[in-house]
């Protein structure tokens, strides 16, 4: 539970932790700035970490170890057949989920990889509440395509919709009708949906899901890489969980979806992947592809350290006190931009806090990417590294036209444990300030897109010299200050 202060009259979140390690951090004159973002073809991915303030571009393996976790690395088994290291990770998963199988990856997107090619033949529907990039580029690579039945409060970006991230249940059964049950290769469940702000499922709702997937027949699969978040927030929000323990909830999504996967550079603060299930079938079809493509059945591409660190993680995703400080840490972001009139998704959800850049530059359009102009031109004024979660980020269709996403939104990622309030509190403040002059905001143009996946590395320029104008504006206000 959040602990109240005598004299702060807003909750101000505090850390049920101590830092023991740092690392030191530079930030770099905006002149400098101004040439990294240009030397990275203005994608933020491109930028060098050395030339970075704040690197909230995510949270994926980026998360401060716990010492237990730290501690654990040091016991690992190395042997490539039959380690022990093994063996812990597989009680580990038993104890938290109360699954049975569990097949190894190097990390969630080769869990993706391994789901499509087992279960997606081509000409085959996948339904999701909402698509991850990674996840929808193995299911179109087989073939088969994504539909997303997110309820229509998903993409309202401010609101108070505690579920944000719920199917759309008559949706769901009007679409299974149409389509038939036997086109439908899975329905895929993320918790915590990514790319629409981080926001969560209901427990409920996610049950509702599993149930009808059995009733038609159809495999339900949680992407439970979010899901940390995702439980804080049931907890937090849903009646039905009031009374249920952490693990009482996991045990229950364990045992009612066919197969669960996730990221474990997320879900558990480590690195690596894992698929886990009840169902010996599904797990034997897809086992072969294991160490065809990760390695053998017993560390499938990870490093046992980080196996040893995932087992630890995950036991501590019981702790509710553990898993409060992203959430409470995102929430404490939004509502400072939320203060300062900055256009953000609420409530806040998980993940980090996600700016609504579609809705600060509308004089950018969507061709022209306004999500990502504004990253880097949050970059040039801060030094921090935000992604964009936009059209950049979405496939092209079939016919080369853009497909022009929901929502232009800018993600903070809060990676966990590793940033002060102070930082945050800067942060804030640059996002403020850029806010204020938002019309010097540009659009950016193509020098390189790359087929799949082109958010990851193409190359990009500002159009004119609107970055140049922001830059001098910065000095202007700043005087020397960095
Ligand atoms: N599913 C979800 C919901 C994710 O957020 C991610 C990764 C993956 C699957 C893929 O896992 O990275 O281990 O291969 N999200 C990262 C992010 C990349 O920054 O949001 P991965």
């Amino acid at each position: 539970m959040q602990i109240k202060f005598y004299q702060e009259e807003e909750q101000v979140p505090l850390e049920m932790h101590k830092v023991r390690v740092v690392q030191k951090l530079f930030l770099r004159p905006i002149e400098e700035r101004l040439q990294c973002i240009k030397e990275a073809g203005n994608n933020t991915f491109l930028l060098q970490n050395k030339d970075v303030f704040m690197d909230m571009i995510t949270d994926s393996g980026v998360n401060a170890m716990s010492d237990n976790q730290v501690a654990a690395m040091s016991i690992a088994d190395d042997s490539y057949a039959g380690s022990e290291t093994c063996n812990r990770l597989i009680s580990a998963l038993e104890d938290v989920f109360g699954t049975k199988y569990f097949l190894p990856a190097h990390q969630g997107r080769a869990c993706e990889n391994i789901l499509a090619e087992t279960f997606v033949k081509p000409g085959q529907f996948t339904l999701m509440n909402y698509h991850f990039t990674t996840t929808k580029a193995h299911v179109t690579r087989m073939g088969g395509s994504v539909i997303e039945l997110v309820r229509p409060e998903g993409l309202v970006p401010i609101s108070d919709d505690p579920f944000k991230g719920n199917f759309d249940i008559p949706r769901m059964k009007q679409i299974i009708k149409e389509l038939g049950a036997k086109n439908i290769a899975f329905v895929r469940i993320e918790a915590g949906t990514n790319l629409i702000g981080g926001q969560p499922v209901s427990l409920e709702n996610m049950l509702e899901v599993a149930q009808i997937c059995k009733e038609n027949g159809i495999m339900s699969i949680l992407d439970a890489s979010l899901l940390q978040d995702n439980l804080y927030f049931m907890k937090m929000r849903e009646p039905m969980c009031k009374d249920m323990s952490i693990k009482e909830i996991m045990h229950l999504l364990g045992k009612t979806m066919d197969i669960i996967y996730f990221s474990a550079r997320k879900l558990s603060f480590s690195r690596g992947g894992a698929i886990i299930s009840n169902n010996e079938d599904y797990i034997l079809k897809m086992k072969e592809f294991i160490p065809l493509y990760e390695g053998f059945l017993t560390y499938g591409g990870m490093e046992v350290r980080s196996m040893e660190a995932m087992a630890v993680g995950l036991r501590e995703t019981l702790d509710f006190e553990y898993i409060s400080q992203g959430p409470q840490f995102i929430k404490y972001l939004v509502d400072e931009l939320d203060k300062y009139g900055v256009p953000v998704v609420k409530p806040a959800g998980g993940l980090g806090a996600h700016i609504n850049a579609g809705a600060i530059v509308p004089h950018v359009p969507q061709s022209q990417y306004p999500a990502a102009a504004f990253a880097t031109a949050l970059y040039i004024v801060s030094g921090v590294r935000g992604m964009e979660r936009g059209t950049l980020s979405e496939q092209r269709n079939p016919d080369g036209t853009e497909r022009f996403a929901d929502m232009e939104l800018v993600r903070l990622a809060m990676p966990r444990r590793v940033f002060t309030l102070s930082q945050v509190k800067y942060c804030a403040d640059r996002v403020k300030w850029l806010y204020d002059n938002r019309e010097l905001i540009g659009g950016l143009k193509w020098e390189d897109e790359p087929k799949v996946l082109r958010f990851f590395f193409g190359r990009l320029q500002p159009i004119g010299d609107w970055q140049e104008k922001l830059a001098a504006k910065f000095r202007e206000d700043f005087g020397d200050s960095l």
